[in-house]
């Protein structure tokens, strides 16, 4: 006699297998790919693998086990130990979430050890749906939500809803991001889940894929901001859009260029398919996020510096011209107020300054930096225009943070110097200036003001190696670090005294930021529980060097923490986790823009900043020259 197989339809998934009677339901729904929770190894003492049968229940009467481990109204309501029930009868069956194998959320751990949970807000599911009958004839549209859930179905999709079905024998996967469906894909798709999250900064973009189902990173990849070539500074960029037709449009479709460029590299190293990235996190200060979108920044070319939105937006990834999959969108971080945008939002975000015990100080040195006061449940943020000489430009002899570059300078008797790549140096970047500077303060080469001093005027007790490297040059002094015999180029590398000058331009800037949230919250320096140093740059300085120069407050360095590339991490935790979307709004609404420039006395705190402070509170340890 030949036994009829019975179909067995799993939710949610929607997932349907075909069984001989007599099967395990356990084995049933081991073959749909999905695994239970089954600690007792299946003798029914556990209780962990329990599902619903949601129809047929007639035909599954409980058993022994059911009735020692399940209460009498989970029994009635059709709660089944699935290790064992046997199939007699074709049913559709209910896996309950705490029943799944690995249901346990994933946890995530942001930067300061705050755990969060896998949560992204693209969802994909393969569904296997009943053909219509006479006896059941809904839509088409009403079919699928019934197994993949109540979402919007755009009209581009429902156009294709019903030749796709009918193809494709009523299977496929279902991507859905929030509660809006974005494609449908041929075939069980459903393990293909990834997304990017990207750093959108003023000279350097970062992009970093991600597996969404598992929230692995798979690689990591930068560039350089192609915009660099429209002028170094956010307010250059604002000013040719304002000054010149269609430099918006060339802007943002170079940008757009060297994101899908780190897009296409990004798959290249791990082998995915573009097609299957399905959203792109972006976080960018204001005027980055602006041009992105194709926003006009006029407005944050003049006080009172207005951006064009501040909620968070959700853009179709094809109209921005993003080379993902062309049902996929990009989340453009939230903004706070003038150049206070979407980057520092994130790095809030993955700072965790929601309600810190202590007053914290979140710093981004940058092109742009931006300045976060967190204490007393509020939170002040501004930003600062410091120009790009932390990134070794406007420096005569500067480069950036590549090899040949000196990245660190000590001053003994002599001068010994580090170069990235160990090589013979072309130039010094940004973390060298300040090393430079802050060893010059430190051995009164330099004074107060930023005057390097002609040998004549530097301290009786100079060794005469140093004395011998202030060289006099059309009435200012010079000082040499590698004669010309060492360099690169055959030409000497110096530390001239306009790099000193720009030095103290761009610390002032951060430095009066800081002062002025400080000055406004009644705090003073000592108060401070904690500095976190945000970017890439901040990464590298070293903490004594820059307190050193007045860049950070006078406090202890062990209350000094790098947290990285702290914008990139904060896009990552939204893309992988709704929640901190939703974490990131709050921050957003919760923080006061203060805006320096209207600030009676930014002028003054900052001409006070760029004087360098008398000396040092006390030495840290630091890494050692290699
Ligand atoms: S596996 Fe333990 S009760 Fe079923």
């Amino acid at each position: 006699m030949k036994n009829t197989e019975l179909k067995i339809t799993f939710q949610p998934s929607g997932r349907s297998v075909f069984a001989l009677p007599g099967t395990l339901l356990m084995e049933a729904v081991g073959r749909t790919g999905i695994a239970l929770q089954t600690p007792c190894g299946g003798r029914g003492t556990c209780g962990k693998c329990r599902v619903r049968i949601l129809d047929a229940q007639a035909h599954c009467p409980p058993s022994a086990a059911d009735k020692r481990m399940l209460s009498e109204e989970q029994i009635q309501q059709g709660y089944r130990l699935a290790c064992q029930a046997y199939i007699n009868h074709s049913m559709t069956v209910e896996i309950p979430p705490e029943s799944q194998f690995g249901a346990a959320q994933q946890i995530l751990t942001t930067h300061t050890g705050r755990n969060t949970i896998l949560n992204s807000v693209i969802r994909k599911q393969y569904f296997c749906l009943q053909a219509p009958t006479i006896q059941d004839a809904v839509s088409d549209a009403s079919r699928l939500k019934a197994v993949i859930g109540n979402v919007a179905i755009p009209f581009h999709l429902l156009l294709k809803l019903s030749a796709f079905l009918r193809t494709n024998n009523w299977t496929g996967t279902a991507v859905v991001a929030g509660n809006r469906l974005i494609g449908l894909e041929v075939g069980d798709t459903s393990q293909e889940s990834y997304g990017v999250a990207f750093d959108l900064g003023t000279t350097t973009l970062v992009g970093a894929l991600f597996d969404l189902k598992t929230g692995e990173e798979k690689t990591v990849l930068s560039a350089i901001n192609p915009q660099v070539g429209f002028g170094d500074d956010v307010i250059s960029r604002i000013s040719r859009v304002r000054e010149m037709r269609g430099a918006l449009t060339e802007m943002q479709q170079a940008v757009v260029k060297a994101i899908n460029s780190v897009i296409k590299g990004l798959v290249e190293q791990v082998g995915v398919n573009t097609r299957h990235i399905y959203e792109a996190v972006i976080a960018g200060n204001s005027t980055m996020q602006q041009i992105l979108c194709g926003l006009d920044p006029s407005a944050l070319g003049e006080v009172p510096f207005v951006q064009t939105f501040d909620n968070a937006l959700t853009i179709p990834a094809q109209s921005l011209g993003l080379a993902i999959n062309k049902g996929g969108e990009a989340f453009i971080f939230p903004q706070i107020g003038g150049f206070v945008g979407g980057d520092t939002v994130a790095g809030m975000l993955a700072a965790g300054l929601e309600n810190p015990k202590k007053p914290v100080l979140l710093v981004d040195i940058g092109t742009n930096g931006e300045i976060v006061l967190a204490y007393n449940g509020k939170l002040q943020a501004t930003s600062t225009a410091a120009g790009p000489a932390f990134e070794g430009a406007r420096i005569v002899q500067g480069m950036r943070a590549t090899a040949g570059a000196i990245e660190k300078v000590v001053i003994g008797d002599d001068v010994s110097l580090n170069i990235i790549g160990n090589t013979r140096p072309i130039g010094l970047c940004g973390t060298a200036l300040i090393d430079a500077v802050a060893e010059l303060l430190r051995k009164g080469i330099i004074d107060e003001t930023g005057r390097i001093l002609p040998p004549d005027e530097a301290p009786s007790g100079l060794s005469e190696q140093l004395r011998r490297r202030l060289i006099s040059m059309n009435g200012h002094t010079n000082f040499l670090l590698v004669p010309a015999n060492e360099a690169a180029s055959g030409e000497p590398i110096y530390l001239w005294q306009k790099d000193v000058r720009e030095l103290q331009l761009a610390m002032g800037a951060i430095r009066a930021g800081i002062n002025i949230l400080l000055r406004r919250a009644g705090l003073e320096s000592a108060d401070l529980g904690s500095v976190l140093l945000a970017g890439a740059f901040g990464n590298f300085i070293r903490r004594s060097n820059a307190r050193r120069i007045g860049l950070l407050p006078q406090i202890p360095c062990e209350r000094i923490h790098f947290i990285g590339n702290a914008s990139l991490f904060g896009a990552k935790l939204a893309l992988l986790s709704s929640d901190e979307r939703a974490r990131a709004e709050r921050l957003r609404r919760g923080t006061e823009h203060v805006d320096l420039s209207l600030d009676a006395e930014f002028q003054t705190e900052f001409g006070m900043a760029m004087m360098f402070p008398d000396g040092d509170i006390d030495a840290c340890l630091e890494r050692p020259v290699k």
